[in-house]
């Protein structure tokens, strides 16, 4: 089969490169091989050809189930954590129908009943941070984002068994972040009980432990039976499929532990990078604060979310450092024309969300956060895609949007913050997806006052 052009090197050699930093590999391979190159991670997985070029992200996320698909089952390194009924490891008419069942909840009216719960979380987890000691920001954004999530999804608010699943779930997702852990995903034979050095079995532990807390809630709402509640789960458990038959547990933990993971880490990390490129760069803050104060006190959620500066610090945030850096796989199904190559069924494509987020020709100066590139020109789905699209959108899209703008909004009107060290944070893998390369201190140096709108207006 002919493949596009890529590194020639032994494929181990490029799995290392891979699991490393997939960020400077792939730049690297841009450079010498254009906007549709092939890697070789592993003698005994497909060639991975991976595109940055908007037309040819058009074509494979608009294209889904004729000349191409996105099989569940390309993303196998899912499959420990999220289960083999998760509607990432799933795929055709099974991944549609649960799409369906999952949609409704991240849609419309239901999205206004989380503002509250992201403002009033937001307020707890910040309320515990005092003046002059530092802290690190992503801790502080992952408080939020966990508790939000259990809420939304769970409707677990407090109590023993919400608290002990949260600190499960984030010792977790800890040890999944990292590299060591990443090459046990990608090197399955590793996954061995290796006596004391069994750091897969841990994870294996902390995994039922977890498990058995979400098994032990689902239990108890199915002798409980109430209809009037309204979280994920209640939603999900009272859902039918065409033949009349509910989800299984099995199914419904899998569904569960997915939203957890996926509506929680990405969050987080984003929410974090996001206060990081406010402080660093004083004048994008004083912008942001301009247009915040501007709103008054309390102002309405829907009224945040369509601040247009706001929204482009958000966007920007998500442009420079993806949080997802590809999108998930698709396979050829029939020969397909795709940049120039002639590919044959078979061939496994993936979106570099990075690179093209990085192209100078789309995003001049793409290494520098430049909020007002998204107030000067709007870009198509396809140059700016954070969240993928096609039959793989990210469902959360709007729960994560919300969540980002209004924990910010309480952040910034509630606190002045300061970053303790004002050098660069890169970067780099966590786990699948990505997050800073160092930790990120910052420190609260007094509550914030809100300047009165009144006054800003006479003074601008
Ligand atoms: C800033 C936050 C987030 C980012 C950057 C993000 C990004 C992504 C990306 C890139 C994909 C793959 C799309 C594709 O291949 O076309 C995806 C899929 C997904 N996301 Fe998110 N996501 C975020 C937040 C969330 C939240 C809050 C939830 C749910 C609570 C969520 C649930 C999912 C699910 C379930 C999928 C799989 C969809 C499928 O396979 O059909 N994500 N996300």
């Amino acid at each position: 089969m002919k493949f596009p052009n890529g590194p020639q090197t032994p494929a181990v050699l490029q799995m290392l490169r891979w699991i490393a930093n997939p960020m400077s590999f792939m730049e690297a391979c841009a450079k010498s091989y254009g906007e549709i190159f092939t890697l070789r991670l592993d003698k005994n997985l497909p060639p991975m050809v991976i595109i940055s070029n908007p037309l040819a992200q058009q074509q494979i996320l608009t294209n889904d189930t004729k000349e191409l698909e996105a099989p569940g089952d390309l993303n196998q390194l899912f499959e420990p954590l999220l289960g083999k009924h998760s509607v990432i490891t799933i795929s055709g008419a099974e991944h549609q129908r649960q799409r369906q069942l999952l949609m409704p909840p991240f849609h419309g009216e239901r999205m206004r009943n989380y503002s509250q719960v992201i403002t009033d979380v937001t307020k707890q987890v910040i309320s515990q941070y005092q003046i002059g000691k530092p802290f690190n920001i992503r801790s502080a954004t992952q408080a939020i984002t966990m508790r939000v999530i259990m809420q939304a999804v769970f409707g677990l608010h407090e109590g023993p068994r919400a608290e002990k699943l949260q600190q499960f779930l984030g010792a977790l997702l800890e040890k999944a972040s990292s590299r060591l852990n990443v090459a046990l995903l990608y090197f399955p034979a590793l996954q061995r009980d290796f006596g004391p050095i069994n750091f897969w079995g841990k994870q294996m532990r902390l995994q039922q432990e977890a498990d058995e807390l979400i098994y032990e809630e689902i239990r108890e709402r199915r002798e409980q039976g109430d209809s009037s509640r309204t979280d994920i789960l209640s939603l999900l458990m009272a859902a039918r499929d065409e033949a009349g038959q509910p989800m299984t547990d099995e199914e419904l933990r899998d569904e569960l532990m997915t939203l957890l993971v996926a509506g929680h880490e990405t969050t987080a990390t984003a929410l974090a990078w996001a206060l990081y490129w406010i402080h660093k760069i004083p004048s994008v803050r004083q912008k942001l604060l301009q247009e915040l104060d501007s709103l008054g006190d309390n102002p309405e959620p829907s009224t945040v979310f369509k601040l247009p500066y706001l929204n482009a610090v958000c966007s920007e945030t998500l442009r420079i450092y993806p949080v997802a850096i590809l999108t998930f796989p698709r396979v050829v199904r029939t020969p397909l024309s795709l940049g120039g190559y002639e590919l044959e069924p078979g061939t496994v494509l993936i979106g570099s969300i990075y690179l093209t987020h990085h192209r100078e020709d789309i995003y001049p100066e793409p290494k520098q956060f430049k909020p007002e590139r998204f107030l000067e020109r709007q870009f198509s789905p396809y140059e700016y895609l954070p969240f993928g699209g096609g039959a793989r959108r990210c469902i959360g899209l709007a729960f994560a949007q919300l969540e980002m703008k209004l924990a910010l909004a309480k952040i910034l009107s509630s606190l002045e913050l300061e970053l303790v060290d004002n050098g660069e944070v890169r970067l780099k893998r966590r786990g699948l997806v990505t997050g800073p390369d160092r930790p990120i201190e910052m420190v609260v140096t007094s509550q914030r006052q809100m300047k009165s709108p009144i006054l800003q207006t006479t003074t601008v």
